[in-house]
């Protein structure tokens, strides 16, 4: 696993453990429970570490080393005592019929004779050549694969080891998951699994289209799969690059294997893929040198690995050995060092983003870590200059966690030549001198030059155009910069108005390239809602919630009238905005600003003109006799979770709506319904108890 970026680094640990009195340690260990409870927390649920995985590692470490000093002060939270995090609420609960338990790490050599040895006590064994499987621990997020009579049923994450969340729709997207079992053999009921994961190459095409289309990017592989499983959407899965490895199994109705040696080759026989670096070692040197050769390979591999598994491979001896709190006794991560190295900072260059955000970036020295060549390393913002009083020409330690760009994780002070000065951040947008502002409480750095910048005014245009907007085939980043240099496109009506006679003139064109950009930008004068609204480039609208807007306002003018009457927060449209499912405040209230500025009404205007934006048209099947409602869910349904009620009324065509207000039409209850029950019946809006609605729905 990678926790990503190294941040925040792990709080300064106050003392040594060997010195601490009683008390000391009862403090560090409910500070420690609480901080890695918090760290799982971001990393399980929300797919956004903030520490890096060995920082992860060194606070469970020292967890480890205090309650083994203080055994009588474990606490019944104690990291320990949990695996990962509880489930986020979202997709339907399934609960694991065998549990999915974690991984203990070894560090370095001598924790893996340990391992060994301890084994070997534990069996009163007296041989060198125990046997095992050596594994690459790929750092994606485990899975648990359910099949019944060969076909595939059920999919779900492994959650807080317990209880996982069922994403059987996207996995069914995967290639790597067979829906139905080949060969024979296969056990009536058998739970295979495994590691999701996206290649590295996948994951940085992802991030280079996210990245034109101005969305957030991804921090590294593993969080990019991670968020591409638990997509509502499973067309959205489908789009992603993500693949399986098979490792494990957990209920089985049959045994299948005496060994775990012969159970990957009837995993691979069954049609999953098991990964082809895997070994059968016979005693602890060839584990050892398994992890050398693996180690040296790491960063040729296409996907990213965080160390190696070991495994006992006759199952007979891993059932005697059983399991310890959190993980079996039988197998072992041996985790890599994370991939450092020390450079230079030549200087520190700010970068002007499409929503007019600075980023400083460091250029370095260049460097090699683990064989990837890097140049640069991103310092995110003002306060993690701060934090690390990053100053140009100090060397740093920079760290690549299978992260897409390097992080700098301190500042090697001793070597700070003399003379250095501590680095100031611009008060003004390097491309254009407008003043750039920080907002009371916020890390980001704004550029005010709104349109005027030509950094983000170039931003905005490449984005406008680019795949999952305007998709406007031939006109890349290039062509827009140049374009926007001359004057030919000042804003995004003018792509439509191009002279294609004088771009036949320019050098490198021609008449038959200019006429194929005619051809491409004329086929785009017809756009569907969504895209268009997508193309607008609002902060914090990207796909999903241009998506959510285009499905709830249907029609461009209708939209445009909602948004521009928001603006009075008193108003029924701001409300209205607000009660979609998915758009929060913050992100209402950057679309209503962006209707606020007259420019931006201009530009509207000017397209106007020049495009038609289709009407959003649901795809709903005719019969669903909801399609088009606004239904509201409240209280705790029986037969299924909320989140997945909301899909079930959004395929059918419906829209749900957070809160009841006159436009509802379906209030469901089920227990517990608070107020909103009590509101629906004040407003005379339809109640319906869950059996009721699973019969509107058909589904009863
Ligand atoms: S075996 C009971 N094998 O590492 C043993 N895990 O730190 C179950 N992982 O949760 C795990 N590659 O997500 C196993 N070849 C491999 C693995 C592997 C990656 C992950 C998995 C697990 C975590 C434990």
């Amino acid at each position: 696993m990678s926790r990503a970026k190294g941040k925040s680094k792990a709080s300064p640990e106050p003392r040594g453990v060997t010195d601490m009195t009683e008390d000391d340690a009862k403090v560090e260990l409910k500070r420690l429970a609480d901080a890695i409870a918090h760290h799982d927390k971001l990393y399980h649920q929300q797919d956004a570490p903030e520490i890096s995985d060995a920082d992860y590692d060194a606070l469970r470490r020292r967890n480890n080393e205090i309650e083994a000093r203080f055994p009588e002060l474990i606490r019944a939270d104690s990291p320990n005592r949990r695996v990962g995090a509880a489930p986020s609420q979202t997709f339907a609960k399934v609960v694991h019929a065998k549990p999915m338990l974690s991984l203990d790490n070894a560090f370095d050599e001598d924790d893996v004779r340990a391992f060994f040895q301890k084994m070997k006590n534990f069996l009163r064994l007296d041989t060198e050549s125990l046997a095992l499987t050596a594994e690459p621990k790929i750092d994606g997020l485990s899975m648990n694969l359910r099949y019944e009579r060969g076909e595939f049923v059920q999919g779900a994450t492994r959650g807080d080891g317990e209880t996982g969340e069922d994403v059987t729709a996207n996995l069914r997207t995967i290639r790597e998951i067979p829906p139905r079992l080949r060969g024979k053999g296969w056990p009536d009921l058998l739970e295979v699994r495994g590691e999701i994961y996206m290649d590295r190459k996948g994951f940085f095409a992802l991030n280079a289209e996210r990245e034109t289309a101005g969305e957030p990017v991804f921090a590294n592989p593993r969080n990019s799969a991670a968020g591409s499983v638990r997509q509502l959407d499973p067309a959205i899965t489908a789009s992603r690059p993500l693949h399986f490895f098979a490792y494990a199994w957990g209920e089985i109705s049959d045994e299948f294997a005496t060994t775990h040696w012969q159970a990957l080759e009837k995993f691979r026989a069954w049609g999953f893929t098991v990964n082809p670096l895997s070994k059968l070692c016979h005693g602890v040197d060839e584990l050892l040198a398994f992890y050398r050769s693996v180690g040296s390979e790491r960063a040729e591999l296409p996907y990213d690995i965080d160390g190696v598994v070991y495994k006992v491979n006759d199952l007979k001896l891993q059932e005697r050995l059983g399991f310890a709190a959190r993980a079996p006794r039988w197998a072992i991560a041996h985790k890599f060092p994370a991939e450092q190295g020390q450079t230079v900072i030549n200087d520190i260059k700010i970068q002007v983003g499409r929503t007019g955000k600075l980023t400083p970036v460091a250029e370095l020295e260049p460097l090699t870590i683990g064989g990837v060549a890097v140049r640069r390393a991103t310092l995110h913002n003002e306060d993690e200059i701060k934090r690390l009083d990053a100053r140009i020409g100090d060397t740093v330690v920079v760290q690549r966690a299978g992260d897409v760009i390097p992080q700098i994780v301190a500042v090697v002070k001793e070597r700070r030549p003399r003379g250095v000065k501590e680095y100031v951040f611009p008060h003004r947008c390097p491309e254009c001198n407008s003043l750039a502002v920080r907002e009371p409480g916020e890390a980001a750095t704004l550029c005010t030059g709104g349109l005027i910048c030509p950094a983000q005014a170039v931003e905005r245009l490449k984005h406008f155009v680019s795949r999952d907007a305007f998709d406007i085939e031939g006109m890349g980043d290039k062509h827009i910069a140049a374009f926007w240099e001359e004057g030919t496109i000042k804003s995004p009506a003018d792509i439509f108005r191009l002279n294609y006679g004088a771009i036949a003139e320019r050098e490198g064109w021609g008449e038959l390239s200019a006429q194929n950009l005619k051809r491409a930008i004329d086929a785009r004068r017809r756009i569907a809602l969504d895209r268009f609204i997508f193309a607008l480039g609002i902060p914090q609208v990207g796909q999903v919630t241009a998506r959510l807007l285009a499905r709830h306002y249907r029609g461009f003018k209708h939209w445009r009238e909602a948004m521009t009457a928001a603006k009075d927060h008193d108003s029924e449209a701001w409300v209205e905005l607000n009660n979609i499912n998915g758009i929060g405040e913050d992100t209402a209230a950057d679309i209503v600003g962006f209707f606020a500025e007259k420019h931006n009404q201009a530009i509207l205007d000017d397209l106007n003109t020049e495009i038609d934006v289709e009407d959003y048209v649901i795809a709903a099947p005719v019969a669903s006799a909801i399609a088009g409602k606004t239904v509201v869910f409240t209280g705790s349904m029986e037969t299924m979770s909320r989140g997945e009620a909301k899909s079930r009324a959004e395929a059918l065509g419906a829209n749900v709506a957070g809160s009841v207000s006159k436009k509802t039409d379906y209030v469901v209850i089920g227990a517990d319904a608070g107020s909103k029950a009590a509101k629906a019946a004040a407003l005379g809006v339809t109640i319906l108890t869950e059996k009721e609605w699973l019969a509107l729905i058909g589904a009863s």
